[in-house]
């Protein structure tokens, strides 16, 4: 019975069912049983809703869910599908292993595989420092120009990537440490002048024209040990190129100053304890063909 005064339409007939005693402007409820089908479908769900917390990983506890009969876990899950693929390139990655490194580049299908699992390795281990695109950054060498501290060989590379430079891990790290010239008191504040501008002189970016001359004498008696008597450096030692405006640190004065006055020293882990043959040679066949493979 509506409040507004209409009078009740609906007839309740006999046989019809219950209805629930709710009424809305006439409207009645049936008080029907729910459907057969429907229960028997809600009563499944309900079985099988604990049948899965029975089965998987469900209810949570103190420390870890309660783990399941079946033992599934989707870390379990990710770790087999690696084992699977890892299974499926076995053959491959022996391939890879057993090919000389310097043939790598001239094997089409080995180095495709080797470039493109190189990638995933290197967005992994070695864009932290490296840079994304290999780019670089100050202390972290650009991969991608035919500029090497340590030569850039497939066999140079090989071995700069699995033992690393100047780290205390390797054994056969790459090793060489340029003096401090100016803290352990080698040359004088004037002559670190000089020898910078000198060094500036050799990439035509001259600070103070007066002071290369002297300079020339500084480096003659001091750096060409290492960085050739050109300045064009020296893989054998990690010396780099001095004259060739690639910069590992800079080389704007201030720079350079501090770099001939406290010396630099670059360290780079090594990958042989952490990352596979298969994987180490991958990478190297990556960063070899970014541009700068010799
Ligand atoms: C923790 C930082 C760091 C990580 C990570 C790192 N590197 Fe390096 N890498 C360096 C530094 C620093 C140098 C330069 C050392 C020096 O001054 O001689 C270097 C040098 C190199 C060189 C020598 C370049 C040349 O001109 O001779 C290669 C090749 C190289 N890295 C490849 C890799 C690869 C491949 C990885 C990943 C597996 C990697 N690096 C990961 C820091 C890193
Ligand atoms: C014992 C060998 C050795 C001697 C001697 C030496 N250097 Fe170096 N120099 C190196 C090495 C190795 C590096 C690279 C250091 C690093 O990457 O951490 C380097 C790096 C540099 C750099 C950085 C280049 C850049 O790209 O940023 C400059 C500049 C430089 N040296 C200048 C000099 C000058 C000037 C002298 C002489 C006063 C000198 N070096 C003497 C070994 C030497």
């Amino acid at each position: 019975m509506s409040e507004t005064g209409n009078k009740k339409t609906v007839k309740i007939h006999e046989g019809d069912p219950n209805t629930t005693g709710h009424e809305w402007d006439g409207i009645m409820e049936f008080d029907n049983p729910m459907p057969r089908w429907w229960l028997w479908v809600f009563y499944a769900t309900i079985i099988w809703g604990i049948g899965y917390t029975i089965a998987y990983p469900a209810w949570p506890m103190v420390s870890a869910a309660t783990s399941g009969i079946t033992g599934w876990s989707s870390r379990g899950q990710v770790e087999a599908e690696i084992a699977a693929v890892d299974e499926a390139n076995a053959p491959i990655n022996a391939q890879l292993e057993a090919l000389e490194l310097a043939a790598i580049p001239g094997h089409p299908e080995l180095e495709g595989y080797a470039v493109s699992a190189g990638a995933a390795v290197f967005k992994t281990w070695c864009a932290q420092c490296h840079g994304s695109g290999a780019a670089g950054a100050k202390g972290y060498p650009n991969l991608l120009d035919d500029d090497w501290l340590w030569g850039g060989t497939m066999e140079d590379i090989h071995a700069t990537v699995s033992y690393g430079i100047r780290n205390e891990e390797s054994d056969d790290a790459r090793y060489s440490a340029m003096p401090a010239f100016g803290r352990d008191e080698l040359l004088e504040k004037a002559e670190v002048s000089q020898v910078v501008n000198y060094v500036m002189s050799l990439s035509d970016t001259p600070k103070d024209a007066s002071e290369v001359a002297a300079g020339a004498v500084v480096f003659e008696e001091n750096c060409a040990s290492c960085h050739g008597a050109d300045a064009s450096g020296d893989i054998y030692q990690g010396a780099p190129n001095l004259k060739d405006a690639i910069w590992l640190y800079g080389g704007d004065y201030d720079t350079l100053y501090e770099t001939v006055w406290n010396s630099r020293f670059g360290v780079m882990p090594n990958w042989d304890s952490r990352l596979s043959e298969a994987e180490i040679r991958a990478v190297s066949a990556y960063v070899h063909q970014l541009g700068g493979g010799e």
